[in-house]
């Protein structure tokens, strides 16, 4: 066992991407990821569609990460698959078709939770990159999750707060369809954002406890400021577009900092890694960058391909539980509600 090489086939299904990955030792050899484009049409993700689309693009999907990979699935030393949290639906494409490879291909099966992938993302290997050292601090900020995470070890992991409603990725995307841009309109209020003025409009911050955090207070207090201005003035909205994108932008890069500023006060932890689609936002990265300065923080974030949803997040968490022969059974079922 201690020689062997080992290949993890991954795959993912949890919400609007079918993905699946080959990863040889922890390094990625392929990442394959399908998104559905079916949801733009909707301003959102559609459950029963994303479901069917996941029926359509697994096979697909797991054949191109093989060959990309360059290997034939009689090489492989497991299956990882996302076991939860996500849509029901989306979760039993992914579940079944690794249990019954598994099956077929007698060999082991894993059980992941999708929101320990995001944060073990960072220990994908990589050249050049090394890990964060524990313990440290993962904010995961997606279209479906905001949580901090005090991570002590690879498996185990504290939730030090999470959002009481909207995760920070819809925020971005429901502010975006208030202004009139399509889903997902997080990337166009980034990029709108980058000619505007942050300081141009003020919008209340949510006054939530602790480290949790509250998004939907924000959507309304847009949702009324846009309605008050366009009735004044109907092209207000394509006249301010780039002031109220980094208004927008500003107040809630301001919600995170100051949460996590709070999370690095109360653990003494000034190692801080990040994770999931909003990761991509350059207002983010560049608030991050002046804390490492600024605070002396250690800041971490991955691979833009790894910061939404992958199978490569799913079979690095596959690879490390393998080393552990954490295995799963074949009655195991998909799990929506999944805590990590
Ligand atoms: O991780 P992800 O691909 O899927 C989920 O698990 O949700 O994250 C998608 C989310 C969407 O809400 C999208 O608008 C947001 O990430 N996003 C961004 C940016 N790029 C993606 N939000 C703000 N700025 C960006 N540059
Ligand atoms: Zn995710």
């Amino acid at each position: 066992m201690q020689n062997e090489t080992i290949y993890i086939l991954a795959i993912e299904s949890s919400c609007d991407d079918t993905s699946a990955a080959v990863l040889k030792d922890g390094k990625v050899l392929s990442n394959i990821v399908a998104t559905q484009k079916i949801h733009e049409q909707y301003g959102g993700v559609v459950p029963e569609l994303a479901s069917r689309a996941h029926q359509q693009n697994i096979v697909p999907v797991v054949h191109q990460a093989l060959a990309k990979a360059n290997i034939d699935k009689k090489q492989l030393s497991a299956i990882a698959f996302t076991r939860g949290p996500g849509l029901m639906g989306s979760l039993l494409v992914g579940t079944s078709f690794a249990k019954s490879l598994s099956l077929g291909l007698q060999i082991p099966l894993i059980e992941v939770n999708h929101m320990q992938a995001h944060i073990l993302a960072h220990f994908i290997k990589e050249e050049q990159t090394a890990p964060p050292e524990f313990p440290f601090l993962a904010m995961t900020i997606s279209g479906g999750h905001t949580q901090i995470v005090r991570v002590n070890d690879h498996f185990d992991m504290e939730i030090l707060g999470e959002t009481l409603d909207d995760a920070v990725g819809e925020a971005f995307d429901k502010s975006a369809k208030l202004m009139g841009l399509p889903y997902p309109g997080g990337p166009l209020i980034d990029k709108y954002a980058q000619t505007g003025n942050p300081k141009a409009f003020d919008f209340p911050r949510p006054k939530v406890a602790g480290l949790n955090f509250s998004f939907s207070g924000l959507k309304t207090s847009i949702l009324y400021f846009l309605q008050k201005q366009v009735q004044q003035n109907p092209d207000f909205i394509a006249q301010n577009r780039d002031d109220i994108c980094a208004s927008i932008q500003d107040t809630i890069i301001a919600i995170l900092m100051g949460k996590l500023e709070k999370a690095v006060e109360q653990t003494g932890i000034k190692t801080i890694a990040i994770g999931g689609g909003v990761s991509a936002n350059s207002g983010i990265r560049n608030s991050l960058v002046q804390k490492e300065t600024e605070k002396k923080w250690r800041t971490y974030i991955p691979k833009f391909e790894y910061c939404t949803d992958n199978a490569a997040m799913i079979g690095i968490v596959g690879h490390l539980k393998y080393l552990k022969n954490d295995f799963s059974q074949q009655d195991i079922s998909a799990k929506a509600r999944y805590s990590i």
